[in-house]
This record gives C-alpha cells, sequence and structure tokens, in this order.
C-alpha cells in the first residue's frame, strides 16, 4: 500500500503587532511568520477509516489532536464519510511554545489527505479555496502552513500574503521549561485601544536589502508582559546577543526564544551558553515561489 510522508515544519515570528480587540473576541495582529526546517513528519497511508497515531503523544486522546481535527473536518467538507486514512505523526516540535507544532501537522493532514482523497494537487488555487477556511476554523496559526515560507500574516492570523524572500539567518532555539498558553498571554495585554500596522512585510525588505540593519525595529507585543512574569526570558534574551545574535526575540506568544545568526557556526558556538536549555539550530525555509 502505497503511503505518503509529508514533512510539518515549525515557524517563527519575526515581529509581533497586536493591533486590537475584535468584536468577534480575538485579536487583530501583523507579523512575519517564517517557517524553519525543525520538522515533525507525517505519514499517511490510504485506509478505510480515519484514525491517527502520535509518537510521542503529545494529548490525552488522540480526539484532542488538532491533526485528527483537521481529517475530520476535511471528511465532512468533502462529504465523503466513506474515504480514510492511517496518519502517522512523528513529533519533533516542542509543544506549547510558539512554534506552531500541531498548527503545521494539521495542515500537512488537510493537504496530505486532500491529495489522497481527491487525487487533485492541494497546492491549486481552488484546492486552497476550500482549505483555507477548514484551516482558520481549526486555529488562527494554520492557514500560514497551507503555504509556509515567508509570510506577511494579518487578520486574526489568518490572512496570509506569502513572501517570495530568502531570510539568510541560521536560528538558534532556546526552550525554556515555562508554559504559555495563548489565550492568557492576549488576555493578559488588555488591550483597549487600536493601534495602525506598522508594515512588517515593508521593513522586511527593507532590512534584508541592508544586511540585517534596522532588524531591531521588529518587536513581538508580547514580551514586556510575559518577561515580567518570566525574568528567564528576559536573561535568555541578553544572553543570545550577548554570544553573537544580530537579533533575539520570543516567538509568537512563548515561550521559545530564538536567536538569529549570520552563520551557523556563530549559532552552535552560541548554542553552548546554554547548557540547562533544550535548544535546536535550523534554518528558515526557502520559500516555494510560484
Ligand atoms: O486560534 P487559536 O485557537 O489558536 O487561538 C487560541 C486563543 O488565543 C483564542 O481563543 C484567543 O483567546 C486567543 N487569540 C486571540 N487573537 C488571535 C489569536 C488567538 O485573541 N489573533
Amino acid at each position: 500500500m502505497t503511503s505518503t510522508l509529508h514533512h510539518a515544519c515549525a515557524k517563527i515570528n519575526l515581529g509581533l503587532n497586536v493591533l486590537g480587540k475584535r468584536p468577534d473576541g480575538y485579536h487583530d495582529l501583523e507579523s512575519i511568520f517564517l517557517e524553519v526546517d525543525l520538522c515533525d513528519d507525517v505519514l499517511i497511508t490510504a485506509a478505510s477509516t480515519v484514525t491517527l497515531e502520535c509518537h510521542p503523544s503529545v494529548t490525552g486522546s488522540v480526539q484532542d489532536n488538532l491533526a485528527f481535527k483537521a481529517a475530520l473536518l476535511l471528511q465532512n467538507a468533502l462529504s465523503a464519510p466513506d474515504k480514510g486514512a492511517k496518519i502517522v505523526l512523528t513529533k519533533r516540535i516542542p509543544t506549547g511554545g510558539g512554534l506552531g507544532g500541531g498548527s503545521s501537522d494539521a495542515a500537512a493532514v488537510l493537504k496530505g489527505l486532500y491529495e489522497l482523497w481527491t487525487h487533485q494537487p492541494a497546492s491549486t488555487p481552488e484546492a486552497l479555496a476550500i482549505l483555507h477556511p477548514l484551516a482558520a476554523q481549526l486555529g488562527s496559526d494554520v492557514p500560514f502552513f497551507l503555504t509556509g515560507g515567508v509570510a506577511y500574516v494579518t487578520g486574526r492570523g489568518t490572512e496570509i500574503s506569502p513572501l517570495p524572500v530568502s531570510v539568510p539567518w541560521t536560528v538558534l532555539l532556546v526552550l525554556p521549561d515555562i508554559h504559555i498558553a495563548t489565550s492568557t498571554a492576549y488576555s493578559t495585554l488588555g488591550i483597549t485601544q487600536r493601534v495602525d500596522n506598522q508594515g512588517l512585510d515593508r521593513l522586511l525588505r527593507q532590512v534584508l536589502e541592508n544586511n540585517g540593519d534596522g532588524i531591531h525595529q521588529f518587536k513581538n507585543d508580547f514580551e514586556s508582559t510575559i518577561f515580567a512574569q518570566h525574568p528567564l526570558l528576559s536573561t535568555i534574551s541578553r544572553k543570545l546577543t550577548d554570544n553573537g545574535a544580530i537579533y533575539a526575540a520570543m516567538s509568537g506568544s512563548g515561550s521559545t526564544m530564538y536567536g538569529l545568526f549570520t552563520s551557523v557556526e556563530n549559532a552552535v558556538a552560541a548554542r553552548s551558553a546554554f547548557p540547562n536549555h533544550v535548544t535546536y539550530i535550523c534554518r528558515p525555509i526557502v520559500p516555494h515561489v510560484p
């Protein structure tokens, strides 16, 4: 029986501006999402019913796994209750750290099952028109992973403008043992005012043209409140820059911290400053330009 293997990669946020609270309770934001090559494996095999195995398990029950919910949602959307698949997830992306691992798995399942069940590619505008609303229903970070690469992300996180740029830096991820619920991170901000977007897409192009100059204009609005609760995070940020990072920040609502380095060697050298933390060295994925 033929199986297809999909790589579901993590993301980091370069800049995250929370612009205001929306009538639906979510927040409008703007951010640059960078897909990086730290990936889970999603193996999909045709079967008579939908099943999911996750190694190691990350949810109490399989039914709670976003990837399983994605499969059922697509089955329903395609009116295909008779279609099945055996899905095996091999997790490498740490969960609950602002790296989007669960969202990426869910997007990979949507794309993989769409191709298995319709025999059509999942990357066409017609396929994305079906998959995007399902992804947005699963979670604010899921739509980005349908196209991945580098994107300017707005709305509640579901409006995606892919950017055909290549980000040249090596990424060192540092994972403190701190877990922050996204909903708590947003409510702690206590947003009452609306602010304009900063044009992070324009800023990224300028920064890339100027070899990194101006990168410090990217800010993550969650940092001030979350760093106040967890001072270890600002210590990690400082340590990253003290050890050669051209830029250090938190990804999403945390708690993963990352540094950007001009070479793999510099990232490897900096890694030794974090002997008590889980660390990963990875690279931004070069976007597919259609
Ligand atoms: O969309 P997702 O399920 O990932 O969001 C989790 C929670 O984070 C939401 O219930 C909401 O409280 C908060 N959130 C938000 N604004 C966003 C994204 C998430 O307030 N743009």
